[in-house]
C-alpha cells in the first residue's frame, strides 16, 4: 500500500509514549509508560522527576515499539515528536530523540504541538469525522474549546484563566483525601453522593467572556470540606455537577459564536468521565450535532495522536528544521 508510516514520540507531561501509525489509520504498534507511581507521593507531577524518567525510558521504548512492529527505522517515512507545550525538560528529551532519529535515518522531522495531537486524534479513531468540528479539550494541563477547521487551522475560542479541569478534579481529590490522579476517584465517590446537597459556585457561568475558571470552585470545595458539615460523597457529586454545568454553559457560549458545527468532539483525560460524556452527548443532540468521543486510550496522553498529527501534516509537504527549539508555552 502507499500508506505512509510515521513514528511518534510524546513526553510533554508524565507519560512516556512511542507509536508507529500509518496514514491509513492503522496503529501498527504503541507503548505508553505512565509515571503515576513516581509522582503519586507528591500529589502531582514533579517536572524534574518527569524529565529524568522520560530520559531513562525513551530509548528502550523506541526499541521495543520497532520490535513489536518488526520494523527498522528505514521503513518509517517521518518522525513526529511533541515540541511543546509542556514541561520543558520532558519535551526536550522527546524532541532531541526525534531529531537524532530523523538525522540518523535521513527522514523528515515533524515537530508537533501537543494540543494539535489532541485536536486531530478523533480523526484517527473515526475516519468519518470531517472538518470542521467543535472540540472540547479537557485534561490535567488544558481546558480549551477549539474550532478545528482543517489541519493547521485551529481557532481557540476559550481557555481557562486559572486551573485546568483535570487539575480541579485532582485538587478536589486531594482535599477529600483520595489518591492521585484524582479524576477517576472523584467520579467513583460522586456516584454515592447527592449533586444538590452542597451549594457550590459555577465560575464565569453566563459570562459574556468565553473562558473557563475553576479556582473559585476548588476554594469552595475546600471550605465545604473544612466546615465538616457535608459528606465527602456529596461534595464530590456537587463538584462534578458544578464542573458539568460550567462546561455546558461555556460550550453554549462558543456555539453562539460559531453557529452550529456538524460535530462536537471531546478529547483529553477528563473525557473519561461518564457524567461529563453524557452531558456533552445531550448538548450535541440538542444542537443536532454528532457527538464523537474517541476511545480512552486516545483521549489521554499517547504517542499515536502525535504520529497521527504527523500523518495529517506529511502529505502537505511539511517538515521542521533540526535546530527547532522546544516550547514550554505554545498556543495553537
Ligand atoms: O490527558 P491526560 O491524561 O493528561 C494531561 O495532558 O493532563 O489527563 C489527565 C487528567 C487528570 O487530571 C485526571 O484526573 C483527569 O484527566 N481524569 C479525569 C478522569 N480520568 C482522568 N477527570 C475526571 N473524571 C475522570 N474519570
Ligand atoms: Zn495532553
Amino acid at each position: 500500500s502507499d500508506a505512509k508510516i510515521v513514528l511518534g514520540i510524546e513526553s510533554s507531561c508524565d507519560e512516556t509514549a512511542v507509536a508507529l501509525v500509518a496514514s491509513d489509520r492503522t496503529i501498527i504498534a504503541q507503548r505508553t509508560a505512565s509515571q503515576e507511581e513516581e509522582h503519586a507521593p507528591y500529589g502531582g507531577v514533579v517536572p524534574e522527576i518527569a524529565a529524568r524518567a522520560h530520559a531513562e525510558r525513551l530509548a528502550p521504548m523506541l526499541e521495543a515499539v520497532m520490535d513489536d512492529a518488526g520494523m527498522k527505522l528505514a521503513d518509517v517515512d517521518a518522525i513526529a515528536a511533541t515540541a511543546g507545550p509542556g514541561l520543558i525538560g520532558g519535551v526536550m528529551v522527546g524532541l532531541v530523540s526525534g531529531k537524532a532519529l530523523a538525522m540518523a535515518a535521513d527522514k523528515p522531522l515533524l515537530a508537533i504541538n501537543h494540543l494539535e495531537g489532541h485536536a486531530l486524534s478523533p480523526r484517527l479513531a473515526d475516519e468519518t469525522l470531517e472538518f470542521p468540528y467543535l472540540l472540547l479539550l479537557v485534561s490535567g494541563g488544558h481546558c480549551q474549546i477549539l474550532s478545528v477547521k482543517g489541519v493547521g487551522k485551529y481557532r481557540r475560542l476559550a481557555t481557562t484563566i486559572d486551573d485546568a479541569l483535570g487539575e480541579a478534579f485532582d485538587k478536589t481529590a486531594k482535599i477529600l483525601g483520595l489518591g492521585y490522579p484524582g479524576g477517576p476517584a472523584v467520579e467513583r465517590l460522586a456516584r454515592e453522593g447527592n449533586p444538590d446537597a452542597v451549594p457550590l459556585p459555577r465560575p464565569l457561568k453566563g459570562s459574556k467572556e468565553p473562558h473557563f475558571s475553576f479556582a473559585g470552585l476548588k476554594s469552595a470545595v475546600m471550605r465545604a470540606a473544612q466546615s465538616g458539615e457535608h459528606r465527602h460523597a456529596d461534595i464530590a457529586a456537587c463538584f462534578q455537577q458544578a464542573a458539568v454545568d460550567c462546561l455546558i454553559d461555556r460550550l453554549e457560549h462558543a456555539l453562539a459564536e460559531t453557529g452550529r458545527l456538524p460535530a462536537l468532539v471531546v478529547a483529553g483525560g477528563v473525557a473519561a468521565n461518564q457524567v461529563i460524556r453524557a452531558a456533552l452527548e445531550e448538548l450535541a443532540a440538542t444542537h443536532s450535532m454528532r457527538f464523537v468521543a474517541p476511545p480512552l486510550a486516545l483521549c489521554t496522553d499517547n504517542a499515536a495522536m502525535i504520529a497521527w498529527a504527523g500523518c495529517e501534516r506529511l502529505p502537505l509537504g511539511e517538515s521542521d528544521p533540526l535546530d527547532l527549539k522546544a516550547r514550554p508555552r505554545w498556543p495553537l
